[in-house]
């Protein structure tokens, strides 16, 4: 399980063996449903998906191992920072299998690293506990806990390191990530957050080549218009002070000389951390969506751009004139 070779698409096989040695580790038969929405819970701050759709996540590799690379970085980055004491991981949404993590277990010691790994659901806890103590990693493990991590109290006296999380879907739409990063994070505002950043970008696309894949299509006719939310540890340490999460609303303007046909899309970027990226179309998380807004808008018209952060979050656009 040593990831040794450095361009992120040629992966792909050793994330699948990733994924397959942990699924054998665990009876996957007993937890896979015949539907994904099968024990999914719907949350206060948004929807905690199945554990059968989180063990699907681990196939979007490109993603799997951006999130892994980041957390290797950041745990380095805090043992030089800190060489006497383990960096201390708080993995909030682990799945079934904690595959954000595990890897890291193996090429790190417990004086390096030391995992808190919680989830919302008892079958996702059971398994990665079967994981840790079948692969003998419980050295690098604090605890493994079944909780709702919008209502986990951080330990003051051992405060995380490093927070992280994906309990997302492109746009931050559905699932709770920015409520519950929010919660973490102003519990231990010293920590280094994963992902570093999530941007939502308005470009306007030209629908008839966007979705064409040659290789690296550079002949796309985009117009980007500005970003509709970011999501940073310093976004969310500003509404530090207010219980409920108000993200401030963004107006962008679509302008009136642009070409008719081009059509309004939000695209996703997400910094994992430093130079870890994963850009358009890399994963699941960063395809374009289509805008939810009020009305249909034309050229010339300004949208605002507010992130409801509720039960059920997502990115809302409304013409304001
Ligand atoms: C998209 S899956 C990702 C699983 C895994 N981290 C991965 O990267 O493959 C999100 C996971 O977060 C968990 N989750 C969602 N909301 C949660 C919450 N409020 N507290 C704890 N776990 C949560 C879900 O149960 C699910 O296992």
């Amino acid at each position: 399980m040593h990831l040794q070779v450095e361009r992120v698409y040629t992966l792909k096989p050793q994330m699948n063996e990733l994924a397959q040695r942990l699924k054998k580790t665990v009876d996957i038969d007993k937890l896979l449903c015949d539907r994904i929405d099968e024990g999914e819970t719907a949350t206060n701050a948004g929807l905690a998906v199945s554990p059968t759709m989180a063990i699907m996540c681990a196939d979007d590799y490109v993603r799997t191992v951006q999130f892994i690379r980041a957390l290797h970085s950041a745990i380095l980055d805090v043992n030089q920072l800190k060489p006497e004491t383990p960096a201390q991981v708080l993995y909030a949404g682990t799945g079934p299998l904690a595959i954000l993590a595990i890897p890291l277990m193996f090429i790190l010691t417990e004086h390096q690293a030391k995992f808190t790994l919680l989830d919302l659901h008892q079958v996702s806890i059971d398994s990665v506990e079967q994981i840790v103590n079948a692969l003998k990693l419980n050295k690098s493990i604090n605890t493994i806990e079944k909780i709702d991590a919008f209502n986990y109290q951080v330990d003051n006296n051992n405060p995380p390191d490093i927070i992280i999380l994906e309990i997302m879907q492109a746009c931050l739409a559905k699932e709770p990530q920015v409520a519950v990063s929010h919660r973490l994070i102003k519990q231990a505002p010293k920590a280094i957050l994963i992902p570093q950043e999530i941007k939502i970008e308005l470009i306007m696309v030209d629908s008839n080549n966007e979705f064409e894949f040659n290789g690296e299509d550079k002949s796309k006719m985009r117009v980007r218009l500005g970003s509709a939310l970011t999501i940073n540890k310093e976004q969310l340490l500003a509404q530090v002070n207010k219980e409920k999460l108000v993200l401030p609303a963004i107006a962008i303007q679509i302008p009136k000389t642009i070409p008719q046909y081009l059509d309004a899309k939000l695209f996703t970027t997400i910094k994992t951390y430093k130079h870890h990226v994963l850009k358009e179309y890399d994963s699941g998380l960063t395809y374009p969506r289509a805008i939810s807004c009020d009305r249909d808008f034309s050229l010339g018209e300004t949208l605002e751009f507010n992130y409801q952060v509720t039960d059920q979050p997502r990115l809302k656009a409304h013409v304001i004139n």
